[in-house]
């Protein structure tokens, strides 16, 4: 189905669930004129466990269902679906911006400290060849350490962000890798952002936790621009959300309003 490359229409999320509301809400900071239109997938989550080829399908089904309500963009809130899925979606809707994430290690580069770089992200994100790709690039410049967390998008989707069995997982998960010696986490699951509480108290201040939605909101804007596309109202937008799993929805608009 063809987008209405309109001003006026909304931009699209999808992600496996309600992680994707993590780049949501940094692009309506950034763009508060725009209209919003999320879609999670919490009944198919999580996608990071399953096969390349399903993620595709279930990217697909999002994409369409965002293009029917009259998405003008497209946001792939989603590393794993990006990882499975970004090329084809492109190629098949070669007319709308599409947008994806990936795990944000440029920045955490950047910062030119001294000591390891975790990449907290679901298995499938560090297995897709994207992946290799990103890694390949900064590999030599620094000790890059990839830290698959499945298990952890399970929590968020059913709304813990904190507490003591959240904390004793991801304490866990950081213990095996020696977290001592980390200078930056990369938060390369949109889901994460909602427990980076949790992790700072567990690594302590010194650790910078980075994710990549401000990057991937900058990106959209860019975009939008160079497509005569941006929304020039006054006023603020409006957010709708959906989810394949009815009873998310009432958290959804928790998330997009902490
Ligand atoms: N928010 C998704 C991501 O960024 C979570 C993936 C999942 O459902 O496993 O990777």
């Amino acid at each position: 189905m063809k987008s209405i490359l309109s001003r006026n229409n909304p931009i699209g999320f999808f992600d496996s669930g309600v992680g994707g509301l993590s780049v949501m809400k940094k692009t309506i900071e950034l763009l508060p004129h725009e209209n919003y239109i999320y879609y999670g997938d919490s009944k198919n989550a999580p996608y990071g466990v399953k096969t390349v080829d399903e993620v595709k399908k279930l990217s697909f089904k999002a994409v369409e269902f965002l293009l029917e309500k009259g998405a003008k963009a497209i946001v792939i809130a989603c590393n794993t679906a990006t990882a499975a899925a970004v090329e084809d979606i492109r190629k098949g809707y070669a007319d709308i911006p599409i947008i994806g994430i990936e795990p944000a290690l440029k920045p955490a580069i950047e910062l030119n400290k001294n000591g390891d770089i975790l990449i907290m992200a679901t298995p499938m994100t560090l297995n897709e060849k994207k992946f290799a790709k990103l890694m390949s690039r900064y590999k030599e410049k620094k000790s890059i350490i990839p830290l698959p967390c499945a298990g952890l998008v399970e929590f968020i989707e059913s709304g813990v962000l904190e507490g003591e069995e959240l904390r004793k997982f991801l304490s866990e998960k950081l213990q095996g890798h020696n977290y001592k010696n980390t200078s930056s986490i990369v938060l390369g699951c949109t889901h994460y952002p909602f427990v980076r509480n949790e992790i700072q108290s567990i690594v302590g201040h010194e650790v910078n936790i980075i994710d990549g939605s401000l990057g991937t909101a900058k990106e959209l804007k860019r975009r939008l621009k160079e497509n005569n596309i941006l929304n020039e109202k006054k006023e603020k937008g409006n957010i709708e959300i959906y989810n394949s799993k009815s009873e998310v929805v009432e958290l959804s608009y928790k998330l997009i309003n902490l």
